[in-house]
């Protein structure tokens, strides 16, 4: 089972994975719908857009991961999205735009692989996930600009940019990167898809922004 997190001001939303064969099952429990957050939810967003959303999110990360047959895929039967209240967080704007990017965010979680328990860099997989965002539209407007950022797995809109850098060098790269990442994690599959070490491609990167 995945278990995610994502705070969105006045609420906070987690999806759950059960494995399974069969088609995937979306279900929208919101636990908060007396509170403030979660009556907002209801009435912004609200279980028919959010399954919709998770539907899209879902062909489209497979879409992305290049993922054309079940045998390619994770095997999930059913994602549950949990919309819970924090109490004491003060009531801001959420936007359709920052909520649907972080449901693409939290869906890519769902489907990407992981290193097989090899631990890839926590910020290569956050990354991963922020450039499915990318690609979808859905990016808000506190993201950083593209050459921003200190270290290559720093993680987010950070590696985000920097793997759709990657991409524009190698058409395909995140999807064949998340293809090793369903066996493994290594530096060195930076060098076998790209001819060079992440830290060399880093620093390609960082020049070609001027920074
Ligand atoms: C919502 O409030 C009503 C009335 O106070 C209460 O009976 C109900 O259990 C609450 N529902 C949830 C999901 O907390
Ligand atoms: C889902 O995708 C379809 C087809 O691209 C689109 O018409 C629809 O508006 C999308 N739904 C949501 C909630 O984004
Ligand atoms: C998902 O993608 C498939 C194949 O590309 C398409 O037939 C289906 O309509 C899509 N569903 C949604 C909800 O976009």
């Amino acid at each position: 089972m995945v278990h995610h997190k994502y705070l969105l001001l006045s609420f906070v939303i987690s999806l759950a994975a059960i494995q399974g064969i069969h088609s995937v099952d979306y279900v929208v429990t919101n636990t908060a719908s007396n509170t403030t957050g979660g009556s907002r939810f209801n009435k912004e967003i609200g279980s028919k857009y959010s399954k919709q959303t998770l539907t899209n999110a879902t062909n489209f990360t497979w879409k992305i991961f290049q993922q054309k047959t079940t045998a390619d895929r994770k095997k999930v039967a059913k994602v549950s999205l949990f919309i819970e209240d924090i109490d004491g967080v003060a009531y801001a704007a959420n936007n359709e735009i920052y909520i649907t990017g972080v449901l693409f965010h939290e869906m890519t979680h769902i489907w990407q692989w992981n290193g097989n328990g090899q631990s890839p860099p926590g910020g290569l997989i956050e990354g991963i996930a922020d450039f499915v965002r990318l690609k979808s539209g859905y990016v808000p407007s506190h993201w950083v600009q593209p050459g921003k950022g200190d270290r290559w797995d720093q993680g987010y809109d950070v590696t985000a940019w920097f793997l759709d850098y990657l991409n524009g060098l190698r058409n395909g790269f995140v999807a064949d990167l998340n293809k090793k990442l369903r066996t493994g994690y290594s530096a060195n599959y930076f060098v076998e898809l790209l001819g060079k070490t992440v830290d060399q491609l880093w620093s390609d990167y960082k020049a070609k922004y001027g920074n």
